[in-house]
C-alpha cells in the first residue's frame, strides 16, 4: 500500500529578522513542491531515498544519534510504526533548492507527515501540521512553526510571535523571480549577528522595528489592492532596513541591484548572509527581470503564490 503527498516551499516576503523581536512578518507559499511517497514494506526497517541521499535504519534508534538532513522522515516513520510489525519505504522528489531559505525542510516535514500518517488513517491538515512541526524540531529546535504552517495551508499569511498566524485573504497577481546566491548560510549565526547589532545600537534597532511595523501595515493594504508597483517600493524600503542590520553582503547587493533594473523591487528573503533574493514582477517585467539575472550568470527561476498548500493523493 502506498500514499503520496506534496507540499509547497515558501518565501518570507517582508519582516524577516524583525519578526524575532515581535514585528509582524508576511510569508507566502510558492508553486515549487516537494512530493513524498510512503509505502508499507514487510521488512521491519525505515528506508528513505531522496536526491540528497539515502538513509536506511531499523526502527527505534534515538533521534539524537542520527546525523542526516533526512531525520525528520525517520522521526515520522518511527513514530507511526511503533506498535506495528512492518517497515516503511519513503521516496522524496524535490523541485525546491535545498537549504537556501525556500522552505525545503518544512515542505519535507509537511508532505512527509501527510504521506506517512495517511498510510494508516486520513488526518486533517491541522493534525498533519502538528506532526510536521514535531518533525521539524528534530532539525531546528526553535522553529516558530511559521514555515510549516504556510506550507500546509498555502496562500499568504501574516505571523507575529504574540498572535501567531492568520491567513491574508488576498490573491495578488505577482510573480517573484528568485535568484540563488549559492552561498550557504547559517540562520543561527546570522540571527546571532543581528542580536549583536541590536545590543550595540538599541535606539536605532528600536526605530527600525517601528519603521518595519509601519511598512508591514502598509503592505497589508497594498496586497488587498493588488498594487504591485507600490508593493515594489516597500520591497526596496524593507531591503534598506535589512542592509542596516548587517545581513547583506557584496554578492547579495549585486544580485539585488540586478533584480531592481527591471522589476518593481528586490530584497533578501529569509536569513540573508547568503541564500536567496527575490525580485517582484508582473507579466510586464517578468521576462526582462529573468534576462537580467541570466546575463549576469545568476541562477534564477520564477514562482507564483501557491494557494493549495498540502495536497494528498
Ligand atoms: C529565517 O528564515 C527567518 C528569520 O527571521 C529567523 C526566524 O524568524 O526564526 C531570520
Amino acid at each position: 500500500m502506498k500514499s503520496k503527498a506534496s507540499a509547497p516551499g515558501k518565501v518570507i516576503l517582508f519582516g524577516e529578522h524583525f519578526v524575532v523581536y515581535g514585528v509582524k512578518a508576511i510569508l507566502c507559499a510558492i508553486n515549487k513542491r516537494i512530493a513524498v511517497t510512503a509505502e508499507k514494506i514487510d521488512e521491519r526497517k525505515i528506508s528513505i531515498k531522496s536526491n540528497i541521499g539515502h538513509l536506511e535504519l531499523e526502527p527505534n534508534k534515538p533521534i539524537s544519534e542520527i546525523n542526516s538532513p533526512l531525520k525528520p522522515f525517520y522521526y515520522l516513520a518511527n513514530k507511526i510504526i511503533q506498535d506495528k510489525n512492518f517497515g516503511i519505504k519513503i521516496d522524496v522528489e524535490s523541485e525546491i533548492p535545498l537549504g537556501v531559505g525556500l522552505g525545503s525542510s518544512s515542505a519535507c516535514c509537511v508532505a512527509g507527515a501527510a504521506a506517512i500518517s495517511n498510510l494508516f488513517e486520513n488526518n486533517s491538515k491541522e493534525e498533519i501540521l502538528k506532526l510536521a512541526i514535531e518533525a521539524e524540531k528534530t532539525i531546528f529546535q526553535n522553529t516558530s512553526g511559521a514555515d510549516c504552517t504556510v506550507c500546509t495551508f498555502g496562500g499568504l499569511m501574516e505571523y507575529d510571535k504574540e498572535n501567531g498566524f492568520s491567513k491574508i485573504e488576498s490573491e495578488p497577481n505577482f510573480h517573484l523571480v528568485i535568484a540563488n546566491s549559492n552561498v550557504e548560510h547559517s540562520t543561527e549565526s546570522v540571527v546571532a549577528g543581528v542580536r549583536k547589532f541590536k545590543k550595540n545600537n538599541e535606539a536605532e534597532f528600536s526605530k527600525l522595528c517601528k519603521d518595519e511595523s509601519h511598512l508591514i501595515e502598509n503592505v497589508l493594504e497594498l496586497l488587498k489592492e493588488n498594487n504591485i508597483r507600490e508593493l515594489g517600493e516597500r520591497v526596496i524600503k524593507n531591503q534598506e532596513y535589512l542592509e542596516r542590520i548587517g545581513i547583506s553582503n557584496a554578492k547579495l547587493r549585486e544580485m539585488i541591484q540586478t533584480g531592481q533594473n527591471s522589476s518593481f523591487g528586490a530584497k533578501i528573503t529569509g536569513a540573508g548572509g547568503g541564500g536567496c533574493i527575490f525580485a517582484l514582477t508582473d507579466e510586464s517585467n517578468l521576462e526582462n527581470t529573468i534576462k537580467e539575472f541570466k546575463e549576469k550568470n545568476h541562477e534564477c527561476f520564477s514562482v507564483k503564490i501557491d494557494f493549495k498548500g498540502l495536497d494528498t493523493f
